[in-house]
This record gives C-alpha cells, sequence and structure tokens, in this order.
C-alpha cells in the first residue's frame, strides 16, 4: 500500500479567506446578515467549500465510480448507521455494478480511534481500518474503495482525475485543496482523498454519542428492566462476557464506551452460502489473506477479524465479515450455542456437521472458545431469554434517541 505523501494544507488561511467573506456579506450567516445592510449593493459571492463540505459532494457522488451508479454513500448509508444498504448482502459493484465483493460493508462511525495497524510483543494484533486492519489511515484506506475492481472501479489515477475534472465543483475542490487550475493528476486524486478524510473526520455524524446508552450515562434516561439485564449479562465475564472484546466502558482517556477494543478474534462464524458462484476452495483468512498479504505465513492469525464497533449494531444487518447472518437475533444465539448445537448453524454432511465450515481445518485451533461459547456437556453461558435481553441492550445503542 503506497504511504499517501502527507499534504499540508492552508486550512488557517482558508478558514480566515472564509470568515473574511463572510463578514462583507458573502455568507449566510447571521454575522453576514448584520453586516449586509451596511453594504446592500455587495453582490453575494457565496463563501467558498471548506475541504471536509467538498468531501460530503464526492462522498455522495456517483460519478466517481466507473459504472456510475455507486458512490461511498452507497455501501455506507447514513440512515443504517452509515453501513450497507436496507436488504444488501454482500456489496455489488465494478465496472458494470454486478462483481459481489467478498465482504459486507462496515459501519463507519467511531473510527477515530482504531490507530495504525500493530501487532505487540505477545502476537495480538489491534488497530488498523477494514475488517483485516490493511490500511493505517482513513487516507489509505478510501484509496482502496476508489480503485477497487469490485467497487467504485477506477481502472488508474488517470481515469479519476479525469472523472474530478468532469465535477460541476471540479473548482472548488482546487480552491479547498489550493490547487492551481492546472493541478496534476497525482494533486486532483490526493486533494479529492484528503477532502473524504475531512470530512469524515470533522463531520459530527460520524460519532454523534446520541444512543440511548449515551443518554443513560448522562443520567438522562433510564434502561428499561430488560434492557439493564442485558447490559449486565453483555459485561460478565462468566456469561456474555461481550464487553471482553465490545468495551461498554470507556478506553482509558475516552469520555464514551467505543463497544470495541479494536483487536483481532476468530469466532468460526459460519460460511455464506448463499453466494453460489464462489468457489469452494477460496477462504476469506482475514488477517492471514487474501486481501493483505504481509501475514499470509502466520497460521495463528488466520480466520482473525478486527472486533467492530455495536454501536447502530441494530441497523447495520446483515451481519459478521462475511455477512452471513441477517438478525441481530441470530447472531447472539449463535454466540450462546455456537458449540452446543452447532447442527442448528453449520452444514450437515452424511450425518456430521461441519463446524467452522468457513476456516481450513488447519486453523480451527484459532477459534475462541471462551465464555460466551459453551463446551459441548457444559452448563450453556447464556439461555434463550438471555440472548433476548442481550438483544434488547443493543438496541440502545442507536444513535438519534429522544426522550420524547
Ligand atoms: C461497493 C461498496 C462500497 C463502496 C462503494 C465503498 N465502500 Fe467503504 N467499505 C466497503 C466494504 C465491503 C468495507 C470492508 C472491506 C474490508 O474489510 O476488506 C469497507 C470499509 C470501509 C472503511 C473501513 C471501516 C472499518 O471498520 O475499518 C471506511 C472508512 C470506508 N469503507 C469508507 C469508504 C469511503 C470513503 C468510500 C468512498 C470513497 C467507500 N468506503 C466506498 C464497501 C464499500
Ligand atoms: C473474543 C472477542 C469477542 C467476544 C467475547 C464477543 N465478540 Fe462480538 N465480535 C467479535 C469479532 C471479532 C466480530 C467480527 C467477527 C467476524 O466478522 O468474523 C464480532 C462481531 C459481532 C457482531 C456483528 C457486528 C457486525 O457489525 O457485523 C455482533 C452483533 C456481536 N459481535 C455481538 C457480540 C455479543 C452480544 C457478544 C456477547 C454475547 C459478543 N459479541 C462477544 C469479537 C467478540
Amino acid at each position: 500500500m503506497p504511504i499517501l505523501a502527507r499534504l499540508t494544507w492552508p486550512t488557517a488561511a482558508i478558514l480566515l479567506l472564509a470568515s473574511l467573506l463572510n463578514a462583507c456579506g458573502g455568507g449566510g450567516s447571521s454575522a453576514a446578515t448584520a453586516s449586509a445592510t451596511a453594504m446592500p449593493t455587495t453582490p453575494a459571492a457565496p463563501a467558498p467549500l471548506t475541504l471536509a463540505q467538498v468531501g460530503d459532494k464526492l462522498f455522495e457522488d456517483t460519478s466517481l465510480s466507473a459504472s456510475g451508479k455507486q458512490a461511498c454513500a452507497s455501501c455506507h448509508v447514513e440512515a443504517r448507521g452509515h453501513a450497507d444498504a436496507a436488504g444488501s448482502f454482500l456489496p455489488l459493484g465494478g465496472p458494470d455494478g454486478t462483481h459481489q465483493g467478498l465482504r459486507s460493508s462496515p459501519s463507519i462511525r467511531y473510527l477515530d480511534q482504531a490507530g495504525a495497524f500493530a501487532i505487540d510483543a505477545q502476537g495480538r494484533a489491534r488497530g488498523g481500518l477494514f475488517w483485516d486492519g490493511r490500511a493505517n489511515s482513513r487516507a489509505e484506506q478510501a484509496r482502496g474503495p476508489l480503485f477497487n475492481p469490485d467497487e467504485m472501479a477506477n481502472a488508474d489515477v488517470a481515469a479519476l482525475a479525469a472523472r474530478l475534472r468532469a465535477l460541476p465543483y471540479a473548482a472548488d475542490l482546487r480552491t479547498a485543496a489550493n490547487l492551481p487550475a492546472t493541478a496534476t493528476d497525482d494533486q486532483l486524486v490526493d486533494a479529492a482523498i484528503a477532502a473524504l478524510v475531512r470530512y469524515q473526520t470533522d463531520d459530527a455524524k460520524f460519532r454523534p454519542f446520541t444512543s440511548k446508552f449515551d443518554a443513560v450515562q448522562d443520567g438522562s434516561a433510564t434502561f428499561t428492566p430488560q434492557e439493564q439485564r442485558g447490559l449486565n449479562l453483555f459485561n460478565d465475564p462468566q456469561r456474555g462476557n461481550c464487553a471482553s472484546c465490545h468495551d461498554s466502558r470507556p478506553a482509558p482517556g475516552l469520555t464514551r464506551a467505543l463497544f470495541t477494543n479494536f483487536s483481532y478474534h476468530a469466532l468460526g462464524v459460519p460460511r455464506n452460502t448463499s453466494d453460489a458462484t464462489a468457489n469452494p476452495a477460496f477462504f476469506d483468512l482475514g488477517l492471514c489473506g487474501p486481501l493483505r498479504s504481509d501475514l499470509a505465513g502466520r497460521a495463528e492469525l488466520c480466520g482473525r477479524f478486527r472486533v467492530p464497533t455495536l454501536r447502530n449494531v441494530a441497523l447495520t444487518a446483515p451481519y459478521f465479515h462475511n455477512a452471513s447472518f441477517a438478525t441481530l437475533e441470530d447472531v447472539v444465539a449463535f454466540y450462546a450455542t455456537r458449540d452446543l448445537d452447532p447442527a442448528r448453524w453449520y452444514p450437515v454432511v452424511n450425518g456430521q456437521v461441519q463446524p467452522y465450515n468457513d476456516l481450513p481445518a488447519a486453523y480451527r485451533a484459532n477459534v475462541e472458545r471462551g465464555a460466551p461459547f459453551s463446551r459441548p456437556g457444559q452448563a450453556p453461558a447464556l439461555s434463550a431469554q438471555d440472548v433476548t435481553d442481550i438483544v434488547a441492550f443493543l438496541r440502545t445503542l442507536t444513535d438519534g434517541f429522544t426522550t420524547g
């Protein structure tokens, strides 16, 4: 992955210019209205768009894709917690909009603390973007979908630059990025990526913290008894143990819980068999490939995927990296009964159940077995009622809660 040259944006200059123009009656703010009476004849020059505002337009713009039909917002839908569109399976993309993608589109909220990908001295992986952590930053990440042949499918930098030049707001992009009209292809593409990054880092909609859970933390709402039972189970190390990976308390230095610790685990989720064209010999091994190749020899990392945030999870179906589950009820029931009732989740061939069938046998030792998973013969860590209670709690993590 090429390291994107760090661009230095004269943000301060742009902001200063914007505020000066506002002061001259160019903007629509109340300050501008007040001064407009003093200069009634000045024609209103629109305030230049900020880099983040250009990023917002780019995020929604289908003309950046080879098919002309796909934008970032097609797979990261605001009404769905910035995850997959309703009723979607694995995203379709590519030059003609028919290529089946490999992985489910995750919510792209609450990613600020992911940090760069790293493996510590104990061999534990943490951080990075994508299900396998292969991008270290949003700038590295954004290049992925723009050039991914299964997604927006731009053939190369020149192809994307041509699309950028044709935008009705191409001049706004250049102005916000301080580029001349003669900007090169590379400069334009880097500017577009910087704008997409700035939008996701500046706009509060990517980190609203407005769920019922947050309202309860702030003392302005209370959980129902069932939601409270669900949270207790979620936190209990002997029962749900969910919080050991999906933190329900703020990490040190933060004020809000993110419901992920950005670590990597193999859950042995079932293979998604809905894609009949899939090659039976192909396995998505997460950290050890195929979308990253640097860890291919690390057998102990195979099958591991990054813990996703559970904020807005009620809106973000389908679930897991391979979109193998359609409902939250089934996801939590899977945790509760994976090893107690495997025939409920995995295919049975000639009377033999095929557990962990989306992972080659060589890597099945990597699968997590502690709570909430129970060994055959053990008492289940979670009853059916516990599963329902946990789901009720998960539904409190949806942004936009109002008491009224
Ligand atoms: C065709 C659907 C599709 C389009 C279009 C798309 N994405 Fe994604 N996005 C995905 C999928 C699928 C993943 C997970 C891929 C993986 O893990 O390998 C993802 C991952 C991400 C992530 C990382 C999330 C995480 O949890 O680490 C970010 C950020 C993101 N996309 C932003 C964007 C931006 C910005 C654009 C537009 C330039 C975009 N996406 C376009 C489907 C899409
Ligand atoms: C050992 C760490 C770990 C524990 C414990 C754990 N999870 Fe997860 N969870 C993960 C990982 C890793 C994934 C992604 C796995 C994948 O896609 O292959 C995940 C995915 C999920 C998803 C799907 C989210 C999405 O966007 O697709 C839900 C829902 C979920 N977990 C809920 C729970 C609940 C509820 C519990 C407790 C009963 C729990 N998890 C316990 C690590 C954990």
